[in-house]
Order: structure tokens, then C-alpha cells, then sequence
């Protein structure tokens, strides 16, 4: 694939954002070099970073044939973790989701595990590092960022070098296999440890209503004008180089994952951001950040294929702006006013007052190859197979 090499970044302390780019050609491997434009090399570099980048599909009760669409169109070379929320009583979506996976495990080989975010084994282990990931009944909270977390560290444990999530209700499997090429390529591309690509769809539109393709998603457009407002107001200067706050489409070392903090729910991945640039920009002084004296890169790339995935309804996207927010608001990166806006923004959504404060949690530094090996020993609901 051709991606355009980013002519410009901005620097904040150590954090690199790049200006988007965009693909040119969906499909180059192996062809002339073009100026300005980036290509992996042949086959042979495409498969050792595909193998290396292991890819995470998060899923909550999807339409099992959109996440078939989604897991078919993964490259063969990457390993994958399905992470589940879904229901198991009266009607078993997990077993579902587990036959899939190990149908085209048959026909593929390619190393698969499935766990479920509410096993009791992985509550009982990530729930002594984090006690509070877990929830009343004593198992990890529902949500996107802490099912992200676990497999971040199922990653590690599997030694992988880059994680890339991919969510389950994607209905083009044609835009699954563009978003997997997109991050073998920026990952690639970067020559930092630290590195992160986070997606921008070129366009997005909504599978239960008429096709009507969209620019730019409506939680993305509030929080990174807000985002690069903050940016702005710090740096005294203008700045609208962030385009991808609530980018859930996102791949990155295991290395830099292993330094963020990550939040609950649907804050996860403006949290990731707001994280970076408070150990990396903020406290760069206080020697927070890991990345030194290297920095930390993160790509911004705006893909082809129309994202379309299924709607969950306008107070869906209102509850993902009022939780992005929140990551901002409480962050060293605000100040008065900034937290000003935030509250600005939120009224003219109907919402009064200060969002609460978001569920964060640190990586744990425990041993992943020993936590990876007791939920697959002993765990009656998770499974792997070719691990
Ligand atoms: P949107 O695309 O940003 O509007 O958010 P979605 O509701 O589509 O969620 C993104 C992905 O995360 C989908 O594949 C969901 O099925 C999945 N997801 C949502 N909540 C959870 C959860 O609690 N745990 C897990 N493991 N996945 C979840
Ligand atoms: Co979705």
C-alpha cells in the first residue's frame, strides 16, 4: 500500500503528532518507490511485521456475521485475540463467537485465543494488581478500555511487538483488511519504539440507515476541536493536527501500550492521547516520560474504505463525547480555561455541570507469559488454539 509520508509533525515535549496521511493505493507491495510516498518493501517485510502485530477484536453482542467478515479479513500472518463481553445466558453469543473463531482456525492455523472480560480466572489474577478494574460481583467491569487492557497484556504474554484493535461490528471486511495494512505499513514506517498509528475513515456511514457517507464521526469532531483548542491555549499557537481522538481503529508498540494509562469504557482512547501528553509534554521535566531522550511517534492516517459499522443510537455518542471529555477535563494537560470549554461544550448537549471523573488504570507490571498461561491452563471459558 502507498501511504503518504507525512511532510510535517508538531512536537509537544516528546510527543510527536504527524499530520494525516492518506493512502494513495490500496495495494503496493513490492512496488517502485515513489517520492513522498511510503510502501513496505516485498512479502517478506509485509509478513514478519504482520506476525509481529498481533490483532485485538473487541466485541459486545455483534452480528456474528459481520464479526466472520472481520475475522476473515485479518491477514493470515498476524495471531488474534477475540475479546468478549457478550452475553453467555439464556442465549450464548460467547459460544458463538468461540465457534467462529475456531472454525477459521481450522482452516487457517493461524495462533487465535478468545477470552471472555468476565472469566473469573482473569478477574482473580489482573484483580490483584488493579482492584479497580473489578466490579460488585468481583469481575472486570464491562467496557471497552478494560477489555483493551486485558489483551494488551495477552499480547505481551504471546511476545508480541505491536497490538492493533479492530472492532467487531465492522461491515466491510474490505476496510478490516485496509486497516491492517494501514498499520503494518506506519508501523513500519516509524522509527521510534514508542510509535502509534490511529485511523481517520475518509468516510462513515451507519448500516441501519440509507447509505449516507459521512467526513467525519460526531463524537471525533467535538473532541478534537476540543483537544487541539487545549493544545492551542498551551502552546500559544493553533493547532488542528489532532484528527483522531476517538480513533478505536488504532495500532502501537506493545512497548508504548505498556507505558499508558488506560480508561474505562469509551474514554480509552482519548485517555490514551491525554496520557501521553501528560507524562511525555506536560511532565517531560519531572522525568515521567519513558520514551526519553527518544520520543514518541504517533501517525495519523485517513483510510479509503467507508467505516461502516452499526448504530447504536444518538445517546451512544452522546455518553462516548461526555466520557472523552472527562479524560481531558480531569488531566494535567487543562487549565481554567480549558476546563471552561469543556463545560461550554457539554451544555450545548444538554449536559450541566463537571463529567465525572473516568475509571483509569496503570499496565500492571506483572509477569503476561505467566498470565497469559494460567486464564489458557485454567480457565473453563477462555480458549487458544495454535498458541
Ligand atoms: P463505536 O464504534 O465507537 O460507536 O463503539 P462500539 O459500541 O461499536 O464499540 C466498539 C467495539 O467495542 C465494538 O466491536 C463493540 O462490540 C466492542 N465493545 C463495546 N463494549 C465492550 C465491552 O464492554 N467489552 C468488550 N470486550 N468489547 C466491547
Ligand atoms: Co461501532
Amino acid at each position: 500500500m502507498y501511504i503518504s509520508y507525512p511532510s510535517r509533525f508538531e512536537t509537544y515535549g516528546a510527543v510527536k503528532i504527524y499530520e494525516l496521511s492518506k493512502v494513495y493505493s490500496l495495494f503496493a507491495i513490492g512496488a517502485e518507490w515513489k517520492p513522498g510516498l511510503y510502501n513496505i518493501l516485498d512479502f517478506k517485510e509485509l509478513g514478519k511485521i504482520a506476525e509481529k502485530t498481533v490483532i485485538v477484536v473487541p466485541s459486545k453482542n455483534e452480528d456474528p456475521m459481520v464479526l466472520e467478515g472481520v475475522l476473515k479479513a485479518i491477514p493470515v500472518y498476524s495471531p488474534i485475540i477475540l475479546v468478549s463481553a457478550s452475553t453467555q445466558a439464556p442465549l450464548n453469543m460467547f459460544s458463538v463467537e468461540k465457534d467462529i473463531a475456531k472454525t477459521l482456525y481450522r482452516v487457517t492455523g493461524r495462533p487465535t485465543i478468545i477470552v471472555h472480560q468476565r472469566d473469573p480466572v482473569i478477574a482473580e489474577e489482573l484483580g490483584q494488581h488493579i482492584p479497580g478494574i473489578l466490579d460488585e460481583d468481583g469481575l472486570v467491569r464491562y467496557g471497552k478500555g478494560e477489555g483493551m487492557l486485558l489483551s494488551v497484556l495477552l499480547a505481551d504474554g504471546m511476545s508480541a511487538e505491536n497490538v492493533g484493535f479492530i472492532d467487531a461490528d465492522n461491515y466491510i471486511p474490505g476496510a478490516v483488511l485496509e486497516y491492517a495494512l494501514t498499520y503494518y505499513t506506519a508501523l513500519n514506517m516509524s522509527e521510534s519504539e514508542y510509535k502509534m498509528v490511529r485511523l481517520s475513515w475518509g468516510y462513515k456511514a451507519w448500516s441501519s440507515t440509507e447509505l449516507y457517507f459521512r467526513r467525519t464521526g460526531r463524537a471525533s469532531a467535538i473532541v478534537n476541536t476540543v483537544l487541539n483548542k487545549i493544545l492551542s491555549l498551551r502552546r500559544k499557537a493553533e493547532t488542528d493536527i489532532v484528527k483522531t481522538s476517538n480513533s478505536g481503529e488504532h495500532a502501537m508498540s506493545i512497548k508504548l501500550a505498556k507505558e499508558m494509562t488506560f480508561a474505562g469504557g469509551y474514554a480509552v482512547e482519548t485517555q490514551e492521547l491525554v496520557s501521553l501528553l501528560e507524562t511525555c509534554y506536560v511532565g517531560v521535566g519531572e522525568g515521567l516520560c519513558p520514551a526519553l531522550p527518544g520520543s514518541i511517534e504517533i501517525y495519523q492516517v485517513e483510510t479509503r474504505n467507508p467505516h461502516v459499522h452499526s448504530e447504536k443510537g444518538e445517546s451512544h455518542i452522546i455518553e462516548m463525547i461526555i466520557e472523552s471529555l472527562s479524560t481531558i477535563y480531569h488531566s494535567k494537560i487543562v487549565d481554567d480555561k480549558g476546563r471552561a470549554l469543556i463545560i461550554d461544550t457539554l451544555m450545548d448537549l444538554s449536559y450541566e455541570g463537571e463529567p465525572p471523573p473516568p475509571l483509569r488504570y496503570s499496565i500492571p507490571s506483572l509477569n503476561s507469559k505467566d498470565f497469559l498461561d494460567k486464564v489458557l491452563g485454567e480457565s473453563k471459558a477462555s480458549v487458544a488454539y495454535g498458541v
